[in-house]
């Protein structure tokens, strides 16, 4: 196995009396996309600026492509690319404008910086919008204004915070296409999201919550790790269905989906038994054929049991 590219430990943050991380522990490999979950609050952002260097950690430790994250940044730093969830770009300067002075802060200039800016853009796909106002921009082409900006200096490792939020299905595409160019480049990319269909095109994920790692792994085998099937039921009688599903011992949880129930049931168990006695109840409906759990259900999942304890 080749050495992670990051590697944390312990990493801890108190803002007062409140711990928004708390020791967090997580590899990232070279060549991946590693996938940051977790609600809103979980601690996301906070953990990508210790990393970035914009923010001190209360405890912890990181190594970067060899180096001690936070006793040698400067040997580190320049090989990292920092996209935060608050925009950087300056709005009232032209894309280019922008690229040009971002590259500058990387020590980039003359020549070389003009043909970077030139590839980034193009790569892209904004290169024809270099002397439009940042501000007058779409959101998704900002964003990849933004990516570009970040990967000027040809990083190896980069921190996207929410990227592609405010985009659209079509152009969150684009993004992610962006994003696999970058890793062939060579580049490994951290990347925070809400949105679990892109969670589930990373390699790994790390899923937090109140600042602590709750899930960590493969998106196929934290979803096998449940130990779940479920199944759907369409029905009129959706809101009557859920709670007398939930009377039910093997019904693990039954939430609403639209007109439909969604049960959560043990991995193994053969569903037509518990079927039948709904149905003797007096309820209509239709169930879908069982299917392995989304990771909709693994953030569901997680969300609820952390209420529980
Ligand atoms: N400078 C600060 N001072 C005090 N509390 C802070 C500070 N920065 C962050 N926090 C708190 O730390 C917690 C984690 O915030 P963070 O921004 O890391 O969450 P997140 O996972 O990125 O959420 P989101 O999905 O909404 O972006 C929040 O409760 C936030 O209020
Ligand atoms: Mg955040």
């Amino acid at each position: 196995m080749p050495e992670p590219v990051l590697e944390v430990k312990g990493l801890t943050r108190r803002f007062g009396a409140f711990t928004a991380v708390s020791d967090l522990g997580f590899e990232v490999q070279a060549g991946e996309i590693f996938g940051f979950l977790g609600p809103n609050g979980a601690g996301k952002s906070t953990t990508i600026r210790m990393l970035c260097g914009v923010l001190a950690p209360s405890s912890g430790e990181a190594r970067a492509l060899g180096r001690n994250l936070f006793t040698e940044a400067d040997q580190v730093r320049a090989h990292m690319g920092y996209m935060s969830q608050k925009s950087s770009l300056l709005t009232d300067l032209t894309v280019a404008e922008n690229l040009q002075f971002f590259g500058g802060l990387y020590g980039l200039e003359g020549r070389a910086l003009a043909s970077e800016v030139e590839f980034r853009l193009r790569e892209m796909q904004v290169w024809e919008h270099r002397d439009l106002l940042v501000a007058a921009l779409s959101t998704g082409e900002r964003q990849r204004v933004a990516l570009a900006s970040a990967t000027l200096h040809r990083p190896r490792i980069l921190f996207l915070d929410e990227p592609t939020s405010g985009v659209d299905p079509l152009r969150r595409r684009l993004f992610w296409e962006a994003m696999d160019e970058l890793v062939a480049e060579g580049m490994s990319i951290l990347v925070t999201t809400h949105n679990l269909g892109e969670a589930d095109q990373c390699d790994r994920l790390a899923f937090i919550l109140g600042g602590k790692l709750m899930a960590y792994g493969r998106p196929r085998s934290l979803k096998e790790s449940l130990g779940r099937q479920m199944i759907e039921l369409r029905t009129e009688q959706f809101r009557d269905l859920q709670s007398a599903a939930r009377a039910h011992p093997e019904v693990l949880a039954a939430v609403l989906l639209g007109r439909s129930v969604r049960l959560s049931l043990p991995a193994g168990l053969e569903p037509a038994d518990l079927l039948n006695r709904l149905r003797l109840e007096g309820f209509a409906f239709e169930a879908l054929p069982p299917e392995p759990p989304s990771l909709e259900d693994l953030f569901v999942d997680l969300v609820q049991r952390a209420r529980v304890a």
